[in-house]
């Protein structure tokens, strides 16, 4: 189950306030992301928040990922958990997305920073997207790699999307045009980037919450994508926690019944 914004988008500011199905939701996914899928089957681009649910009285956890022009045999995931029970209360999940960066959010905390280097060359989005919500069955591995799946006895699990942000630079898919290239002027209150005092909380949140990185997956990459920059300290903390799996084969989309319409708050449920 989901929903999609009418309009692509080439860069701006995404951001919803989010709150997860609670008790038992091991193998559900919740996902806010940012996707041209439809269009480019072979090549798409793609942004992720996808929310892993869990066994009861067990944290979510929060994956993010981008894929630029079709690198989907490249996974740049990462996982966190969070500081507060997100199933208990809503709080903002943002992506910001420009022609350099890509930023994560949760609340006013930047937890991840992706540049756009050289090395990543076409693995950065850079096509228009649409944002899209969805609630899906992800029992194969979602949870502690498809150990424990999806129980409809405790159905039906809804998320909640409320205070959504869309404002980004809406083109038409054809032309291409109205790209802009300065966000900020689109809305004044869009971040511009990361202040060095959310770089500080940036850093302290990874250090606390940060459970994965792809950068330091040896069974996936022997050698790791070029633009990682690899710290000891951080290859430690990590390895403490288990290996991952993950889903593969995109995506969440199931049938599709088509609704026009304008939302501020909605509900996703399966
Ligand atoms: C991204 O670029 C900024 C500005 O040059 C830099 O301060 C920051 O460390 C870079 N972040 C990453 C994750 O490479
Ligand atoms: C993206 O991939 C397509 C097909 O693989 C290729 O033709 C195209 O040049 C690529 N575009 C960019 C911007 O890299």
């Amino acid at each position: 189950s989901g929903f999609m914004s009418h309009d692509l988008y080439l860069h701006g500011f995404f951001s919803a306030s989010i709150k997860l199905p609670s008790d038992y939701t091991a193998g559900i996914v919740v996902a806010f992301y940012m996707s041209n899928g439809d269009m480019y089957e072979r090549n798409h681009d793609e942004i992720d928040f996808e929310f892993l649910g869990n066994i009861r009285g067990k944290e979510w956890r929060v994956q993010t990922n981008v894929y630029g022009n079709g690198s989907t045999s490249v996974g740049r995931e990462e996982r966190y958990t969070l500081w507060f029970d997100p199933a208990e209360e809503f709080h903002r999940y943002s992506i910001l997305w420009t022609e350099d960066q890509i930023i994560f959010y949760v609340d006013d905390v930047p937890i991840r920073e992706i540049n756009r280097t050289a090395a990543m060359k076409r693995d950065f989005p850079s096509k228009p997207m649409s944002l899209y919500a969805t609630i899906w069955d992800a029992s194969t591995w979602a949870t502690n790699g498809g150990k424990y799946k999806v129980d409809y006895r405790y159905a039906p699990y809804v998320a909640q999307f409320s205070d959504l942000v869309l404002h980004g630079c809406a083109v038409d898919p054809i032309e291409r045009s109205r790209k802009c290239d300065d966000i900020s002027l689109i809305d004044g209150s869009i971040p511009s980037g990361i202040t060095p005092s959310q770089r500080i909380k940036m850093a302290n949140y990874r250090k606390k919450y940060l459970t994965y990185s792809y950068c330091y997956d040896k069974a996936r990459y022997k050698t790791p994508p070029s633009e990682c920059i690899l710290d000891s300290q951080e290859a430690d903390r990590l390895k403490k926690f288990d290996p991952v799996t993950f889903g593969g084969g995109r995506r969440h989309h199931g049938r599709r019944h088509h609704h026009r319409g304008t939302t501020k708050n909605a509900k996703a449920s399966i």
